[in-house]
């Protein structure tokens, strides 16, 4: 390495007050430090790094000490109302704190700030400070309002902002896998969502801002970057010096071209806007996973449309019948919400019907939650009985772990490229990392493989959610 390479590299390493190493922080002196929680979508998470880099401008330095900080952040979701509940509670934790420290700011960030700004801040006093997703720039100004007393609160959407310029500061990471949001804001409506209403229109960030990141993230050892959009589909940018236009799946290849060694996943995607034109970059890119999240949301007609999904179940199956025929080896995963508005036992069935017939590798599944403010919320009775929304979910929940296992089955004796991510829960002795087809793998560890390394792995057993292989080679 050249001198001046290592002193830069040398600068980017900043350690926090509890000895982590934090890369890309800020290298003047931090005198303050800040916690900060993140709930919710991987946006979120993603959210919160630019939140974290905003603050590190700024002194503030992370720390995962709760009691040790200077300013406590949690940034929230709205999306179900279980996801709200937990939020109440973790504030009652945090204003405990406070009561031993009483220059302790609190604050609420992300989806929930708009919704309930008042409640939180003025009826239940729970917190000093609401910013809602489109006003973290702000975050600085309104923690010193907040110190002298006053209340910090800006939660308003605006059309434009996408943090373009803002570097995350990349926390929790294990130096292997990066998220880079690439737009911000859902355009969709679809009638069970909040999104739109917390995170307002869609807009679309700077192409080469999102690459530069990209090849930010490579050059600081990442190898694995996914890009974020609530519907990454949409993505338009347009260049205002030369009003050329740059699509989804030209961002794709942009990303994809930064390095061979760089793998590119996304999420999520919606099936009425994802191209032909984005599964051929896929099929034609080898550092382009092979791997969709396509959620489906429900098998049947009539709960699509009242959901305002704008497919219907032949539509979905259309799409999933061109993905598997440009890429046969593609892997497909899905969202499910059982127990909408007026779904009935035969419409139920259909859902199970879908997850077999689509053969999704995994699904995130949920039960219908009423949002205040959405069309479903004013159009339709949430009349689905608690008891039948479990029972209804506890059965898709099973369908598809069989699904996954029989799928699971499918790659016992292939051989995959994994990308080793680090360390397996249970043992120091394995390492764990995932296909490019998003399946996790666990294998033994062998001298001079280390994490962010490309191995062969032959798979030898597996369960519904995981498989089980051993290295038969490295990549270099
Ligand atoms: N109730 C239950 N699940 C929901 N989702 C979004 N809104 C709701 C709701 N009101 C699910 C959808 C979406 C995922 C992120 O969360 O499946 O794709
Ligand atoms: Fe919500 Fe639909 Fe937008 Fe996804 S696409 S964020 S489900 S409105």
């Amino acid at each position: 390495m050249l001198e001046q390479e290592i002193e830069t590299k040398e600068k980017e390493i900043l350690v926090d007050r509890q000895g982590e190493v934090l890369t890309g922080a800020s290298p003047h002196k931090l005198s303050k430090s800040f916690y900060i929680e993140s709930y919710g979508c991987a946006m979120n998470f993603s959210d919160s790094e630019i939140v974290a880099s905003i603050l590190n401008k700024e002194g503030y330095g992370p720390t995962k000490e709760m009691d040790q900080a200077d300013l406590v952040l949690i940034n929230t979701c709205s999306i179900r109302e279980k996801a709200e509940d937990t939020i109440r509670q973790r504030l009652t934790v945090f204003n405990k704190a406070k009561r031993e420290n009483k220059k302790l700011v609190i604050g609420v960030l992300g989806c929930m700030a708009e919704r309930l700004k008042t409640k939180l801040m003025e009826e239940e006093k729970l917190v000093d400070l609401v910013v809602g997703p489109d006003a973290y720039r702000e975050l600085p100004g309104l923690v010193n309002a907040a110190l002298t007393g006053q209340k910090g609160i800006n939660v308003l959407l605006s059309r434009e902002e996408t943090y373009d310029d803002i570097t995350p500061l990349r926390l929790e990471s294990n130096g292997v896998l990066a998220y880079i949001s690439i737009m911000r804001g859902c355009d969709n409506m679809c009638s069970f969502c909040v999104v739109p209403f917390t995170r307002g229109r869609e807009r679309s960030r700077n192409a080469f801002t999102i690459v530069a990141e990209a090849q930010d993230v490579f050059d600081r050892g990442y190898k694995e970057v996914t890009l974020l959009g609530q519907n990454v589909d949409s993505y338009r940018w347009e260049n205002p010096e030369t009003g050329a236009a740059v699509s989804f799946a030209e961002l794709l290849v942009m990303v994809a071209e930064v390095n061979p060694k760089l793998r590119v996943r996304f999420s999520t995607s919606h099936p009425k806007d994802i191209t032909d034109e984005v599964l051929y970059a896929i099929r034609d890119h080898h550092n382009i996973c092979n791997y969709i999240h396509l959620p489906a949301q429900s098998g049947n007609s009539r709960i699509l449309k009242l959901m305002n999904r704008t497919y219907d179940r032949p539509w979905y199956e259309a799409k999933i019948n061109r993905i598997y025929e440009l890429i046969p080896d593609c892997t497909i995963s899905s969202d499910i919400i059982t127990g909408f508005c007026t779904e009935t036992e035969e419409e139920h069935q259909d859902t199970i019907d879908l997850i077999k017939w689509s053969k999704f590798i995994l699904s995130y599944m949920f039960y219908y939650s009423e949002r205040p403010g959405t069309m479903a919320a004013r159009k339709y009775e949430d009349d689905i009985p608690y008891e039948t929304k479990k029972r209804r979910l506890a059965e898709i929940v099973d369908v598809q772990r069989e699904e996954s296992r029989q799928s699971n089955l499918k790659d016992i004796g292939r051989t995959y490229e994994v990308l080793v991510e680090g360390n397996s829960k249970k043992s120091d002795l394995q390492f764990k990392g995932k296909t490019g087809r998003f399946k996790m793998v666990i294998f033994d560890k062998i001298p001079g493989v280390l994490p962010g390394d490309y191995v062969m792995v032959k798979i030898e057993s597996c369960n519904s959610a995981t498989l089980f292989g051993h290295i038969t080679k490295k990549i270099d």
